[in-house]
C-alpha cells in the first residue's frame, strides 16, 4: 500500500511537471512571434527585451546553412553565448518582413517554418528546429534555410557548373 502510494505520487509528480512544461499551441505561437520581433528588430529595445526572455542563458545554435555562408566547416556551432548572439543579431540590418508559414510542436520541441522578405530581391524560406527547457526558454536552435538565395541577395556570384553531370 505504501509502495503503491509512493508510485502514485511519483507518477503524479512527474506527470504534473511534464504537463506544466509542455508547449501549448499558444506557447509555440508565442515563441514564433517573439522570434519575428527579434529578427525583424524594428524597435531595438523591444527586440532586445524579447530576446532576453526568449532564450535560455545556455542557448546553442547549429546550422550548416549558416556555416556555408560564413565559410566555416559544416557542423561548426553557430552560437554559444546568449549575449553575443543577441548583440550580433541586433547589430545586423533588420529583416524587413518575417512571416510565419507554419508551426508544429511536441512537448519540448517545435519546428518553425519561416520566410524572410527584404534581404534582397529573393525571398528566403527555412526551418528552425527549436528545443525549449522546462521554462519554455529556447536552449537549442537548428536552423536551415535557402542560403543560396541569401548568398545571391547579399552579392555572392553564384555560377552553375558549365560541364559535368550537374551542368545546366
Ligand atoms: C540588450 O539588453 C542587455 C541586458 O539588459 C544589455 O546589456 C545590452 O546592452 C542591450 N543591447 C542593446 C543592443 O540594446
Amino acid at each position: 500500500m505504501k509502495l503503491l502510494t509512493l508510485f502514485t505520487s511519483v507518477a503524479l509528480a512527474s506527470w504534473g511537471a511534464q504537463a506544466w512544461s509542455c508547449l501549448s499551441d499558444a506557447d509555440a505561437q508565442g515563441i514564433a512571434d517573439a522570434s519575428v520581433i527579434f529578427l525583424s528588430h524594428q524597435d531595438i529595445d523591444l527586440a532586445n527585451r524579447t530576446a532576453q526572455a526568449l532564450f535560455a542563458d545556455n542557448i546553442v545554435e547549429f546550422g550548416d546553412s549558416i556555416n556555408s555562408l560564413r565559410g566555416d566547416p559544416l557542423g561548426t556551432q553557430v552560437e554559444d553565448n546568449k549575449a553575443t548572439y543577441i548583440e550580433d543579431t541586433l547589430s545586423t540590418p533588420p529583416i524587413q518582413q518575417v512571416n510565419t508559414l507554419g508551426i508544429v510542436h511536441s512537448c519540448n520541441q517545435m519546428v518553425w517554418f519561416f520566410e524572410f522578405i527584404g534581404i534582397g530581391p529573393l525571398r528566403i524560406r527555412g526551418f528552425n528546429l527549436i528545443t525549449v527547457d522546462s521554462s519554455n526558454k529556447i536552449i537549442e536552435q537548428r536552423v536551415e534555410f535557402n542560403s543560396l538565395a541569401w548568398a545571391i541577395n547579399i552579392g555572392f556570384n553564384v555560377t552553375p557548373p558549365a560541364t559535368g553531370p550537374f551542368s545546366q
